[in-house]
C-alpha cells in the first residue's frame, strides 16, 4: 500500500475520532511558525519565529534571506511546538501546511518539511490556503463563531471582503483594485521614516495625533464593495513631500492619524455598506492589519450601531502564525481534503 492509500484509509477513522490534533506549519513570508491545534478550535502550542530583524536592514522582505532563515528554523519550530504541546510526532493525527499564496521559496520550505514529516510518520498531509488560515484565526478566538459570516481580510498582500458561507466555502464580495491595506500603511509609514515593517508603528504614532490635520481624498472604485488604496497612498506621500519642500513643519503624529483615519473609515464604510445591503448578520476581521487599533474600535462601534455581531482575532493571532493554519487544516481534513506527496507551493493561490 502506498503512503497516500494508507492516508485515505485512515480518513473515515479520523473523521469519527473524538479529538483531532493537527501539527501545522506556516512559512509563506517572513515568519517561521509551527503549532498544534485540537479540533480546529483549541491551541495546544503556537511557536512563531519572526525574521523581522533579518529584513529590517533592507527595508522589506528579501525572498532569498527569508527562504534561508526558514530552512534554518523550521525544524526548531516544529520541535518547539510539539514540546510545548507535550507531544511527539506520533501523537498528532495529521500535518497541515500553508501551500500558498506567498513567496515561492519560503512556501517550499514549509511544504517540504510537512511532506517529510507526514511521510515518515504515515500521517495525512493537509494543504491550507494562507488567507483561509487568517479567517480561521477567528475560530480560535471566538468558540461560538460559526458560518455564515462576512470577513474583512486585510494584510500586507490582501484586502478582501469575503462571505464565509460554510466551512471552506468562500465568496468574494469585494476586493482591492490595487494595493493592499497593509502595503499602503507600510508605504505611508516609510515616508514618516519608520523602519520596516511599519504598519504597527504608524498605528501607535497615530494614537497621539489629530486625524483631521490632513485632508485626504475619498477613493472611488467600480464595484460597490471594492477597495483601492493606491490613490490615498500617493496623495499622502505627495502632501508630505510638498510640505517639506516648502519648508512647512509637519507633525508626524497628525499625519499618521490622518492617514490611518482615511484608510480605516474607507474599510469600515464599505464593509458596513455590504452588511446593510446584503443583510449580513456577522462580521469578522482577519490579517495583519486587523491588529490596527482604530480599525478594531471603529469596526466594533459600526457593527454595534447596525446590530451586526462583531468578531476579531486576538492580537497574537492577527499576524502570521501556524495555529490559524491548524484550525483551517482541521476543517479541510473533516471534508477529506488531503494531499499526496506531489503537493507543491502555489505562490499565486486564490481563495
Ligand atoms: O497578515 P500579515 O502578518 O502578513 C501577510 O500575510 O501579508 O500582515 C502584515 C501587514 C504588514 O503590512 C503590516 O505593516 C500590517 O500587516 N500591520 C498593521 C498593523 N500591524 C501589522 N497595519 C496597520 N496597523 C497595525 N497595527
Ligand atoms: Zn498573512
Amino acid at each position: 500500500m502506498t503512503y497516500f492509500e494508507s492516508c485515505q484509509r485512515q480518513l473515515p477513522v479520523l473523521q469519527k475520532k473524538e479529538h483531532i490534533r493537527i501539527l501545522a506549519i506556516e512559512s509563506s513570508c517572513d515568519e517561521t511558525a509551527a503549532a498544534v491545534v485540537e479540533d480546529g478550535r483549541r491551541i495546544l502550542s503556537n511557536a512563531v519565529y519572526t525574521q523581522i530583524d533579518l529584513h529590517a536592514l533592507y527595508g522589506g522582505v528579501v525572498p532569498e534571506i527569508a527562504s534561508r532563515a526558514h530552512v534554518e528554523k523550521v525544524d526548531w519550530m516544529v520541535d518547539q511546538a510539539l514540546k510545548d504541546a507535550g507531544m511527539a510526532l506520533r501523537d498528532v493525527d495529521a500535518i497541515g501546511v500553508t501551500y500558498g499564496p506567498g513567496l515561492v521559496g519560503a512556501l517550499l520550505i514549509g511544504v517540504s518539511c510537512a511532506k517529510a514529516l507526514a511521510y515518515s510518520a504515515g500521517k495525512p498531509l493537509v494543504p491550507v490556503n494562507h488567507i483561509e488560515g487568517h479567517i480561521c484565526a477567528n475560530f480560535l478566538t471566538s468558540p461560538e463563531l460559526e458560518p455564515p459570516f462576512a470577513c474583512l481580510v486585510v494584510s500586507g498582500g490582501h484586502s478582501h471582503l469575503f462571505s464565509v458561507d460554510d466551512y471552506g466555502v468562500f465568496r468574494i464580495l469585494g476586493q482591492t483594485q490595487d494595493d493592499a491595506a497593509g502595503e499602503a500603511f507600510d508605504k505611508a509609514a516609510r515616508v514618516l521614516n519608520s523602519p520596516y515593517p511599519c504598519g504597527h508603528l504608524l498605528d501607535k504614532l497615530a494614537e497621539e495625533g489629530n486625524p483631521l490635520a490632513l485632508k485626504l481624498p475619498r477613493p472611488r472604485t467600480e464595484g460597490r464593495y471594492d477597495y483601492s488604496f493606491s490613490g490615498l497612498k500617493t496623495a499622502f506621500i505627495n502632501a508630505v513631500h510638498n510640505a517639506r519642500q516648502k519648508g512647512e513643519r509637519l507633525n508626524d503624529a497628525d499625519l499618521a492619524a490622518s492617514f490611518r483615519q482615511a484608510v480605516v473609515s474607507f474599510l469600515v464604510d464599505r464593509a458596513m455598506l455590504a452588511a446593510r445591503e446584503l443583510s449580513l448578520k456577522k462580521m469578522a476581521l482577519a490579517g495583519g492589519v486587523s491588529a490596527n487599533r482604530l480599525l478594531r474600535r471603529e469596526m466594533e462601534a459600526a457593527c454595534k450601531k447596525e446590530g451586526v455581531d462583531f468578531y476579531m482575532p486576538m492580537l497574537s493571532l492577527c499576524g502570521d502564525n501556524a495555529a490559524m493554519i491548524g484550525s483551517a487544516a482541521y476543517y479541510r481534513l473533516r471534508r477529506g481534503e488531503i494531499a499526496d506527496l506531489t503537493l507543491n507551493a502555489r505562490p499565486a493561490l486564490r481563495l
